[in-house]
């Protein structure tokens, strides 16, 4: 039995985020330059962006590119920026006919601005699509995302928009890059590494981690199904007791 089939539909993650983590290492066990894993990692992106569709996962996040990131090798960089603006151009028909709404989180500006601006352009073209969100983080950590929000919610404390006293999670919250999401319930990363990396550390306060020693370039839908089914076996009790969720 297949996992897709084994999914209880009814109790389906409403935000699954991913590290997508490997692509240099699939492309080095091939003797291939890296920049070959990231082609290939666009193959396991549409897959399982599809998977998330078909079984009415409302919400994928996936960590395209970190701050970080900028201080590999210039040539690298390059090559993903261009994967990134080609990929985006090519599949945006797709995103419209499978109403796929794109999104993306990150320091944005920061782009090369052709990737920017096609980025720009796809995410407003599909704003209107319901099906699923897509969101990219993008030139995105999370201490990044946390000190943006403290600094704009700041700005507004001095102009005296907000009182020190108004400041709550939920406040805080609306200044974070994904205020408009839900947090994420499982959070998947490929490749063997256990660890978060920077990534969505306000939002993953109560995620379920699922970890996978594939490769990212060879992820497809029956590997997020797999994900999502460990998921559905785990108890998640909020630091509550099992009796008191039962
Ligand atoms: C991590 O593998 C992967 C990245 C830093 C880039 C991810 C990008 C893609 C999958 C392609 C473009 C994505 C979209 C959404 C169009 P790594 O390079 O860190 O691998 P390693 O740890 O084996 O070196």
């Amino acid at each position: 039995m297949s996992f897709r089939e084994k999914l209880n539909l009814d109790k389906l993650p409403e935000h699954v985020a991913i590290i997508m983590d490997g692509n240099g290492r699939w492309a080095k066990e091939k003797g291939k330059m890296r920049v070959f894993g990231h082609k290939n990692g666009v193959l396991a992106v549409r897959d399982t962006v599809e998977g998330a569709a078909e079984v009415g996962i409302k919400n994928l996040t996936l960590y395209a590119f970190s701050t970080e990131n900028w201080n590999r090798p210039k040539l690298e960089v390059t090559a993903l920026m261009e994967l990134l603006v080609s990929t985006i151009n090519k599949e945006t028909k797709t995103l419209m006919e499978n109403n796929v709404k794109l999104n993306a989180i990150g320091d944005l500006t920061s782009l090369p601005e052709r990737c920017y601006a096609e980025l720009k352009e796809a995410m407003a073209k599909t704003a209107n699509n319901t099906r699923l969100t897509l969101t990219l983080a993008l030139s995105y950590s999370s201490r990044w995302e946390i000190l943006n929000a403290t600094k704009m919610m700041t700005a507004d404390a001095l102009a005296g928009k907000i009182q020190a006293a108004d400041i709550n999670e939920k406040l805080f919250e609306s200044y974070l890059a994904t205020k408009d999401l839900p947090h994420p319930e499982l959070m998947i990363r490929t490749s063997g590494e256990h660890r978060i990396s920077n990534y969505l550390l306000w939002q993953l306060a109560y995620a379920e981690l699922y970890f996978t020693s594939t490769l990212w370039p060879d992820f497809r839908r029956e590997d997020l199904f797999k994900a999502v089914y460990d998921y559905q076996q785990r108890e998640r009790r909020f630091g509550l007791t099992s009796e008191q969720i039962g």
